[in-house]
Parts: C-alpha cells; sequence; structure tokens
C-alpha cells in the first residue's frame, strides 16, 4: 500500500522530438509508466498540442510553447533546431519552476535523445534525466562509433565490421553516414545524440533483448542501459483491454472508418498494407512505378498516400485500380497491421513501423529510402528473416516488375511460408518481452522502482 502511494506520488515528465516517428513510441511509453502507478505528464510542444486526437485519460498533457509563431517559415533545418532548443529550453524551464510548487513536483524528466540539451536543463532544475532513444540499438551504435571518431564518414567501404553486429555493406548503412552532404543538419542531430548521454541517469532504447541480442549485450556491457519495447500497446499483442484506445497525436488525419471497413471486406490475409511512414518522399517515377506494381500484383492493397504526395500518383491509377484498392492519407497503422486481411506489409522500414510489424506478426516487402531504414531493412532480412527486400536497377528505381515479384514472393511464395513462420515467432517474442516479467517489463518495473527511490 505504502509503496503503491509512493508510486503514484512520484512525477515523471517525458518531451518527445515533434515528428511522428518519435512522438508515437514515448506517448506509448508515457502510458505504460502511466499504467505503473506514476503520475505522468507528456509536454507536447505547440505544433503537435494542435494534433491531438483524443487526450488520454491516464496521462497528463501540457503544453509549452516551441518558440516560433503560429505559421511561420523557417529558412533552414539548422535554424529551425537551434531556436527549437533554444524555445524549448526556456519553455521547459518555466513549466519545471512552476510545477515545483505543486504538491507533487516532477522528479525526473525522459526526453527524446535528438534533444541531449534537455538533459543539461532538467538537471540544473534539480531533475534526473533519462535519455529515449527512438531508433534501434545497432543505428544508435553506429552513430555512436562515428561519434568517437572510431568509424570514419562518409563511409565508402563496401563493408563494415562494427562489434557485435552482422557485416554491414554500404546499402545497409544509415544514409547519413554514408551521404554526409545531404543532410549535415540531421547528422548532427543523430550524432549529438551521444554529446552527453553518458550524464543522463537512465538510457531507455525502444527494443527487446532478443531482438537486437548481441548488440544490446555489447551496448549493455559500456552503459546501464534498459530495453523498454517494444512500445506498442499491449492491447495490440495480446488482446487484453488494459490500455486506453486513442489514436494519440497524429500529425496527420487518419481515414479510421473507411480503412476498417474496406479491410472487413476481405478475406483473411489477402490484403497489401503500403506505406512509407511520415516523412520519406518517393520521386514521382518511382510512385508510378509502384502503383503499377502494386497493380500487377493482383494483390488487394490499402496504400497510404500522404496528402503532399497524392499529386504522383499516375492519372488513371484510382479509376483502374478501384476494384483492388483504396488510397488513403493516413490510416489507423495499428489497427490496420492488427487486422486478419492484412497479409504482409509494404514498408519504408521506419523503426516504429518496424517494430509493429514484428509485433503484429505482419511478414514485410522492404523497401527503404533514407535516414536509418536501410539499416533497419538489413535486420528485417538477415537478422530476423521476416520478409523481402526489392532491388533498386541502375537508375536507383525499384520497377514494377520488382515490386510484383516480392509481394507474389511474401503472399504466394514459397518464401512466404518460411517468412510467415519467423514473424509469428517474432511476435510471440515481442508480447513476452512485454508481458509480466518479460525482459522490457522487468527494465520498466526496476526503472520505476530507481525513480520512487530517488
Ligand atoms: C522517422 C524515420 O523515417 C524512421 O526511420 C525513424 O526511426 C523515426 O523517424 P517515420 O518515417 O515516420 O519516422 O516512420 P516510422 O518510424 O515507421 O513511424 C511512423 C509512425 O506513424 C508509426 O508509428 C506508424 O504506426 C504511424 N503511422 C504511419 C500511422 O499511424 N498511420 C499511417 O498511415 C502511417
Amino acid at each position: 500500500m505504502e509503496g503503491k502511494k509512493k508510486t503514484n506520488e512520484t512525477h515523471i515528465l517525458v518531451i518527445p522530438f515533434p515528428i511522428q516517428g518519435h512522438i508515437n513510441p514515448m506517448v506509448q511509453f508515457a502510458k505504460r509508466l502511466a499504467s505503473k502507478g506514476l503520475r505522468v505528464t507528456l509536454i507536447a510542444t505547440t505544433s503537435i498540442s494542435k494534433t491531438m486526437q483524443a487526450p488520454t485519460s491516464s496521462v497528463k498533457i501540457e503544453t509549452i510553447s516551441d518558440g516560433f509563431e503560429e505559421g511561420e517559415k523557417i529558412e533552414s533545418t539548422d535554424i529551425y533546431l537551434e531556436r527549437f532548443r533554444v524555445g524549448v529550453s526556456q519553455s521547459l524551464v518555466d513549466l519545471i519552476e512552476k510545477q515545483k510548487g505543486y504538491a507533487h513536483p516532477p522528479k525526473v524528466l525522459v526526453y527524446d535523445a535528438f534533444m541531449p540539451w534537455a538533459l543539461d536543463v532538467a538537471q540544473r532544475q534539480g531533475l534526473h534525466g533519462a535519455a529515449f532513444f527512438t531508433q534501434s540499438c545497432a543505428v544508435c551504435a553506429v552513430y555512436y562509433h562515428v561519434h568517437q571518431g572510431a568509424l570514419k564518414i562518409p563511409i565508402q567501404d563496401p563493408t563494415t565490421s562494427l562489434p557485435s553486429m552482422p557485416l554491414l555493406g554500404i546499402d545497409d548503412m544509415p544514409s547519413f553516414v554514408c551521404d554526409t552532404a545531404s543532410y549535415p543538419s540531421l547528422l548532427n542531430l543523430v550524432l549529438i545524440q551521444f554529446s552527453n548521454f553518458q550524464k543522463a541517469n537512465w538510457l531507455l532504447f525502444n527494443t527487446f533483448d532478443k531482438l537486437e541480442e548481441e548488440v544490446v549485450k555489447w551496448m549493455a556491457s559500456q552503459w546501464p542501459i534498459k530495453t523498454i519495447g517494444p512500445t506498442v500497446p499491449s492491447m495490440y499483442l495480446d488482446k487484453r483491454v488494459d490500455d486506453d484506445k486513442d489514436y494519440g497525436f497524429n500529425l496527420f488525419k487518419p481515414n479510421v472508418d473507411a480503412c476498417m471497413e474496406w479491410l472487413g471486406t476481405k478475406e483473411i490475409g489477402s490484403v497489401v498494407y503500403v506505406s512509407f511512414g511520415s516523412m520519406a518522399s518517393l520521386g514521382d517515377e518511382q510512385m508510378e512505378e509502384l502503383a503499377w506494381g502494386l497493380k500487377r500484383s493482383n494483390s488487394h492493397f490499402l496504400w497510404v498516400v500522404r496528402e503532399s504526395e497524392g499529386i504522383k500518383l499516375p492519372n488513371n491509377f484510382t479509376d483502374e485500380t478501384l476494384d483492388k484498392g483504396l488510397v488513403v492519407t493516413w490510416c489507423p497503422q495499428l489497427d490496420v497491421l492488427a487486422h486478419k486481411a492484412v497479409g504482409c506489409f509494404m514498408t519504408h522500414s521506419g523503426w516504429n513501423s518496424t517494430l509493429e510489424a514484428l509485433s503484429l506478426g505482419v511478414p514485410m516487402v522492404v523497401m527503404p529510402q533514407w535516414t536509418d531504414q536501410k539499416t533497419n531493412a538489413k535486420f528485417v532480412i538477415d537478422v530476423w528473416q521476416v520478409g523481402v527486400r526489392v532491388k533498386v536497377d541502375e537508375k536507383g528505381i525499384v520497377r514494377k516488375e520488382e515490386i510484383e515479384l516480392c509481394i507474389r514472393e511474401v503472399m504466394e511464395g514459397e518464401r512466404g511460408t518460411e517468412i510467415k513462420k519467423n514473424a509469428a515467432r517474432w511476435k510471440e517474442l515481442a508480447r513476452e518481452a512485454v508481458d509480466e516479467g518479460g525482459s522490457s517489463d522487468k527494465n520498466i518495473e526496476e526503472f520505476v522502482a530507481n525513480l520512487v527511490g530517488t
């Protein structure tokens, strides 16, 4: 009783970096901490607070200014990131100062590792800090080696050998460390995660021990890391309805009814779900090849084409595929992946999409685009063996014939049967990790016990 009381007197703040692939796992983690009895406040910077679909009942939301005027145009990523740092640092100080007067002032800030300066703010205010890494341990390890100077960039060697990792080909490397010229600010963003991480009180990773066994062991031998994933809500993993179902903060509005009604009319395992996440943008030619490849696959398909991408769809495409496909601008991805009609996920291999597909046992056709996605794809194919990877031609395009071939291989082929078996096994292992007593659950319990004791 006393322990329970202490837990709900322990107040913790959680602040995500404002992009969809970072908001989702941190919102889910905040909810998981609340389900363990902690008092949790999720800090939404202005740009994301407006997008909240349904407030969660278990987590309190506080909006703080990110320092930008409404509708303000920012000239460059560098300027955006710097102004975001200055604006949010100040707002965080104000929020913590205000909350010091509360009956249960915050003790800890869980911050996105993309915002290492938030640790300095927290510690100056007398709070502990927990860094939350939203990408895979393998990808973080690559960035760590680059940050330490142990891995020279731009990477040009055909293969790279790193501790406790499979040999990585140049096409398995995060794009920022190969093409260092195109996105210097984003390269800096992923590297500064390691600028002060050793000063954080906890290092949390959205993965689970068995998934990245070797690299997790290697990291754990260096630092006291905790794997806490997958952050997929448990209601999707084992159908226990113990989470409040909501769509959290969606930067895009999902077409929930259209998707679920359409899926409801399809046979088990007959649909290819296609999505490239919240940021990737395909070229016009690639979009056209993808469209006709989906048509050629002869499978039903549910394709998320964000509003900004819609213009690239071939003119006659929607009419020609009315009987086979549904194109939406955003969907409730977890509900879609959990739907029995879905037999395959054609994905860009964003880390959340990868974890979600693994956790729900959905085989993948991977078509990585940039950032961490090629490394995730390498693990999907060679380590977890739950998918096939499309081949690009000499112009860097994946042709419609290749798309058809890969989809058929997963949906109909012999290899598909093997892949489905592996996917079912990973689904089981993901559930075990977060179930009571599983590796991630134990780590979260330990984290909570430490917090309460601080
Ligand atoms: C980005 C990077 O691409 C990714 O590689 C990195 O690890 C995190 O930042 P994003 O491209 O958006 O993320 O991909 P992903 O990590 O897969 O996250 C997308 C999230 O949006 C997932 O949680 C997914 O469930 C959700 N989503 C996607 C929807 O809810 N509906 C959709 O229609 C599409």
